[in-house]
């Protein structure tokens, strides 16, 4: 009989980092592929990436290690303590070539890991915290359709905000499928956003904005803004331009944001006569456990029962579906309670296909 040899955590962990690195292939970040696959090497064999990552080889594969070390690179890269390293990070201004595989980056970064362990060892502590500006788009798109079924302003909820850069959706300028909207001069930009059959583009009057999330994000601080900054792939520049242009929107279009449990943040709605009530989640309810979600899901029926045709009530979301690499932008709206598939998109937003 043959035995196979068990799995060390050593080796575990390496396979771990080769999958992530897998996924940024998939994903369109050839650079983060390359340098976690050389990772992968560099722990089996004891190098400075085994130090940065002991006492975490027993972590869970859901806590996204890699991205958690990749985080804590890019934010030296990005705060200017890891130079040589810098001119292969696009987002950083680099354009050195990081050569097949990214061999030629992986040098540099593995000087960093072995230079910056404890700084790096620190951001292995805590989730990626992510706020993915391209699901606005999808937002902005749904708020065309309810505004141009009843023509009201928005009180716009969010749940699992982040830092509620996408509160400021209606802010964003979004072309494609032969039409635009928005503001041409707005710091997001989003040519090419919406494919498919667009949705009625009409001007969206959003009169209040508030978000809630557990680990909320303050965009308009220095540790916020790195956070966000650290965790986009080092060769995604227009998510990071597109990260960016939020931040400085955040600035200028105020948004209350809560650190709360979605629960609590729909307890807090109560619809407003003469208005649309939208709230909005993306890419959240995964983080759900069972009784959370049963009661978001009640929270929502709640406040969809008081819902009348002048206090008007809208549930817009983008969420996975497990099984399929489309996301559904969905609406339901009250009263009546009438679900809608609007269009779909990809996990980070760009472009939405709209279908209705
Ligand atoms: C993947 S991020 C998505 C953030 C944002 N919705 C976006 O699309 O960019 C998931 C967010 O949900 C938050 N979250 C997880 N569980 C939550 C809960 N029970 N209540 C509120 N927020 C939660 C996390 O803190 C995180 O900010």
């Amino acid at each position: 009989m043959i035995r196979s040899t068990p799995e060390s955590p050593v080796q575990r962990t390496a396979r771990v980092l080769r999958t992530q690195a897998s996924h940024c292939d998939t994903l369109g970040s050839p650079l983060y592929a390359g340098l976690l696959r050389h990772a992968a090497d560099d722990l089996l064999a004891a190098g400075p990436t085994a130090a940065v990552l002991d006492g975490h080889l027993a972590d869970p594969g859901r806590s996204a290690l890699a991205l958690r070390m990749l985080g804590g690179v890019h934010a030296l890269v990005l705060t200017g303590r890891a130079p040589e390293l810098a001119g292969f990070y696009p987002t950083a201004g680099g354009s050195a070539d990081a050569g097949p595989e990214a061999a030629l980056a992986w040098p540099a970064m593995r000087r960093v890991l072995e230079a910056h362990a404890a700084q790096i060892r620190s951001w292995l502590d805590h989730p990626p915290q992510t706020n993915e500006v391209g699901r606005g788009a999808a937002l902005a798109g749904a708020l065309c359709y309810l505004v141009a079924e009843t023509a009201r302003p928005v009180h716009l909820v969010e749940l699992g905000a982040s830092a509620g850069l996408n509160l400021r959706a209606d802010r964003f300028w979004i072309s494609g499928a032969g039409v635009s909207y928005g503001d041409e001069s707005s710091p997001v930009r989003m040519p090419g956003g919406w494919a498919g059959r667009p949705p009625p583009v009409r001007p969206v009057d959003v009169v209040s904005r508030t978000g809630g999330d557990l680990s909320p994000v303050d965009p308009l601080s220095q540790d916020g803004r790195l956070l966000l900054s650290a965790y986009i792939w080092a060769d995604q520049v227009a998510r990071m331009e597109r990260l960016r242009g939020a931040l400085d929107l955040a600035a200028q279009v105020p948004a209350d944001l809560r650190a709360e449990p979605a629960s609590a943040t729909i307890a807090g709605i109560t619809l407003v006569p003469g208005t649309w009530t939208v709230l909005w989640h993306s890419i959240m309810q995964q983080y759900l456990d069972a009784e959370q979600a049963r009661e978001v899901a009640d929270g929502v029926a709640a406040v969809g029962a008081t819902a009348t045709e002048s206090a008007r009530f809208a549930h817009v979301t983008l969420e996975l579906v497990k099984g399929t690499p489309q996301t559904p932008v969905e609406v339901t709206t009250w009263p009546g309670g009438t679900r809608r598939l609007l269009g779909t998109a990809p996990p980070h937003g760009l472009p939405v296909t709209w279908t209705a």
